[in-house]
């Protein structure tokens, strides 16, 4: 039978018993507990997880369905909270969350199939639609419960947001706004994960015991609007199963032939997510990678998405960056402002290569913010979350790395973090200015320690791993991205440095964050809005594009 590693055994252990107390958690802080200061991240997925768990997603034609369904799914089940959005292709959906994930599958009982197509097979999952009523419309008492409508999941409406952005008077008022309109709020989050439930729901009838989990900027508190969703696939072992002393055991089938059992279980979800996952289209599989990924897109929800097996240091590290993300309200403000900066000075780069990514970007912010200074630092080094750990917090993965490390910030006695009392634009400038200083050449960023340590080989940044602390998570960087990162950093110190007491149109953050291609066409209607005059010859002094004038005042009609 199988053989299970010690560390396999601890690790499922924990993460029964963690799921466990986490619900347990929740349910207690709801009622009574309002003394502790921080939630953890298992009771946060915990919670997300129930609310996926008991909601739909249903096609209608309208925002003007609203009344219809609402009357026709409260015959079945009590409705907590109703949502409208639109995705990409103008279609309307509305997703529903109900009292409980029975009242959620009396619901599903009452669905009908599609249609008769021979060559549709019947499934159930919980992206649904709306037909027509047959005859004559039920009539339906007013719902209790008012339509919140919402933005289709990625789009923030950056002109109004940057005009919001002049009218802030401090650059930490500008770096909160931006934080404010870009994260990825409440309803962005319920939507991922409904898409891991939704392949949850496909794949548990195959396989015992299987956990879909979003993972990265998803849910570590980093994510912003429209980010990708990233998703593993765990087949958890429950505690029952390792049980020895029970005399039937289930028979295993092995999976034969030279390859990794696992590259062809992927291959066949793949099939499954061509065949079964109503939504999902565009399927990538790219299997021959060190992690095996399946990359689709979700047009119901317009969410671009790669699923992994059994990558749990993806999921430990998410964990890790939500918790300093929850010790400061500085922290998540200020990584969405460099994160934008670097975006925009074309640092960070949507395809993968030679570029610094979003993930080591936020390496450096973490590691800038552990520094001490007079007035101490913001964030611990993470070695001492991993001093304090418990028990309860030992986690071991199937490669058996150790991702153990303090979960209950609220053991964390407050002199450890929060201490440096500084603005957000104070943080942003001494951001900039300490990698202007920072030795590269020599140093490695190690928030582990807190502290630079040094380079173990020539690789132009060495952003070392902090679960797996042999390897740097910035390998790819090239020796000219390297440069180019040295000299933005200088940039945007001096920028930023500038625009003391100046206010024009683009003073503060906005410099730093909006395109200068646009700069000119956007400072055009920013200062039309304020009815005064401005020529099209200025607009051209700082405009990159090539236009003519004709072009442009079409443009702006
Ligand atoms: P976005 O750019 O918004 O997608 O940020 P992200 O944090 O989701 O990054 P990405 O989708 O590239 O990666 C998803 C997660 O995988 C990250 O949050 C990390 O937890 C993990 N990850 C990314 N890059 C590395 C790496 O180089 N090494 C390791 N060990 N984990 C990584
Ligand atoms: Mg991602």
């Amino acid at each position: 039978q199988t053989i299970i590693k010690t560390g396999k055994r601890q690790f499922y252990k924990n993460l029964l018993k963690s799921s466990h107390v986490s619900c347990k958690c929740f349910n207690a802080r709801k009622s009574s507990d309002v003394s502790r200061k921080f939630i953890s991240f298992d009771e946060v997925v915990a919670q997300r997880r129930t609310e996926a768990r008991q909601s739909i997603v249903v096609q209608v034609n309208s925002e003007a369905s609203f009344n219809e369904l609402y009357g026709y799914c409260s015959k079945y089940a009590t409705i907590k909270g109703i949502y409208h959005y639109k995705n990409s292709s103008q279609e309307h959906f509305m997703l529903i969350e109900f009292d409980s994930e029975d009242n959620m599958k009396e619901v599903l009982r009452s669905c009908s199939a599609h249609h008769k197509d021979l060559d549709v097979m019947a499934l159930k999952s919980p992206f649904l639609w709306f037909r027509a009523a047959i005859g004559r419309k039920e009539t339906f008492s007013p719902p209790t419960a008012t339509l919140l409508s919402l933005n289709s999941s990625s789009l923030v409406d950056e002109d109004v947001m940057l005009q919001d952005m002049v009218k802030c008077s401090t650059v930490s008022e500008q770096m909160q706004l931006l934080y404010d309109r870009t994260f990825l709020n409440d309803f962005g989050t319920r939507l991922r994960y409904i898409v891991a439930r939704q392949l949850e729901c496909v794949l548990q009838s195959l396989y015992a015991n299987i956990a879909v989990r979003p993972f990265g900027s998803s849910v570590n508190g980093f994510g912003r609007m429209g980010c990708d969703l990233d998703l593993v696939l765990t087949n958890v072992v429950t505690e029952d199963m390792l049980d020895a002393s029970r005399r039937l055991v289930y028979q295993d089938k092995k999976c034969e032939g030279g390859r990794s059992p696992w590259q062809r279980h992927m291959e066949s979800v793949g099939e499954l997510l061509e065949l079964r996952v109503p939504g999902a289209t565009r399927l990538q599989r790219i299997l021959h990678a060190r992690v095996p990924i399946l990359k689709f897109s979700h047009e119901y929800t317009d969410l671009e998405c790669d699923l992994c097996y059994n990558n749990m240091s993806g999921v430990y590290m998410s964990e890790l960056l939500w918790q300093f993300g929850a010790l400061d309200p500085r922290v998540r403000p200020l990584t969405f402002a460099v994160r934008r900066w670097a975006k925009t000075v074309g640092l960070t780069n949507p395809h993968p290569g030679r570029w610094i990514t979003n993930f080591s970007l936020t390496l450096m912010v973490l590691f800038f913010l552990q520094q001490k200074s007079a007035e101490g630092c913001v964030l611990p080094p993470l070695k001492d979350l991993v001093k304090r750990a418990g028990k309860e917090d030992v986690r071991i993965t199937d490669e058996s790395l150790n991702c153990t490390f303090l979960r209950d910030l609220n053991k964390l006695p407050v002199e450890c973090y929060s201490q440096k009392k500084a603005s957000l634009e104070s943080l942003l400038l001494q951001f900039f200015e300490f990698y202007s200083q920072f030795e590269f050449q020599d140093k490695a960023i190690s928030i582990n320690e807190g502290t630079a340590v040094r380079k173990p080989n020539g690789l132009p940044l060495y952003i070392v791993n902090p679960l797996e602390q042999a390897l740097n998570v910035s390998r790819n960087v090239s020796f000219e991205e390297c440069e180019r990162l040295k000299l933005e950093v200088r940039n945007a110190a001096w920028q930023l440095e500038g625009f003391e007491g100046q206010k024009e149109d683009d003073w503060g953050l906005i410099s730093l964050i909006e395109k200068k291609s646009t700069r000119g066409l956007k400072k055009l209607l920013r200062v039309g809005n304020s009815h005064r005059l401005i020529s099209v010859k200025d607009l051209f002094d700082d405009t990159e594009e090539v236009m003519s004038e004709n072009n442009l005042r079409s443009k702006l009609q």
